[in-house]
């Protein structure tokens, strides 16, 4: 009973987006700008530096909170905490609260990582600041980070719950970018110019 009231704290926590919240506070939806993600990246090309932070802060902050949350009530329970991410990343994504139609799911996954798995947050972020400075693409950065949780699983011996989050999540964040790698597909993805420095 603990664990599906923890599973549904988490995907309501997950469901509250901070890119559309500030949105409403300043008569934006960003799902009609940009890339029409819900997410830091387009909330950063849309709408400028501290309304990303803002959104960034408020994005991995609920996937701390649903991680937390799994760890301090339920029960030593070693598979819930994966799950509560996984089930805050789901809000995120398909948000009760905004019409079903969210982020892509890294920042909230990443909140989540800094309290399940420290490590793969370096591992992940090194990653993902590689990809970026080399391509100059962030969905494509985020999937290659995503991507790195699975050998990172492997090499590091992770219990199978663990193994089994890395998988899913590494497959999930493939699936919610799948308009950057149409985009890339069709030579229409947006760069972030000044990061790039290697692929010109
Ligand atoms: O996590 C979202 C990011 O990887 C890509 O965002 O707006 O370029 O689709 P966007």
């Amino acid at each position: 009973m603990i664990a599906a009231l923890i599973l549904v704290a988490a995907y309501l926590l997950g469901s509250l987006s901070g890119s559309l919240l500030l949105g409403r506070l300043r008569g934006v939806d960003i799902r009609t700008l940009g890339s029409g993600n819900a997410g830091g990246t387009n909330a950063l090309r849309t709408q400028g530096w501290k309304f990303a932070l803002g959104t960034v802060l408020v994005d991995l902050g609920k996937g701390v909170l649903a991680a937390w949350l799994a760890l301090r009530f339920g029960g030593g329970l070693a598979w819930l905490p994966y799950a509560a991410a996984g089930a805050a990343v789901l809000g995120h994504v398909y948000p009760v609260f905004h019409g079903f139609r969210g982020g892509k799911g890294a920042g909230t996954l990443v909140g989540a990582l800094l309290l399940l798995w420290p490590l793969s947050v370096v591992v992940v972020v090194g990653t993902w600041l590689l990809a970026l400075t080399a391509t100059g693409y962030v969905g494509l950065s985020t999937i290659l980070a995503g991507l790195a949780l699975v050998p990172l699983a492997l090499l590091t011996d992770a219990p199978p719950e663990r193994l089994g989050f890395a998988v899913a999540a590494a497959a999930f964040l493939v699936f919610t970018h799948r308009s950057n790698l149409a985009r890339l597909r069709a030579g229409t993805e947006s760069r972030f110019e000044r990061v790039r420095i290697w692929a010109r």
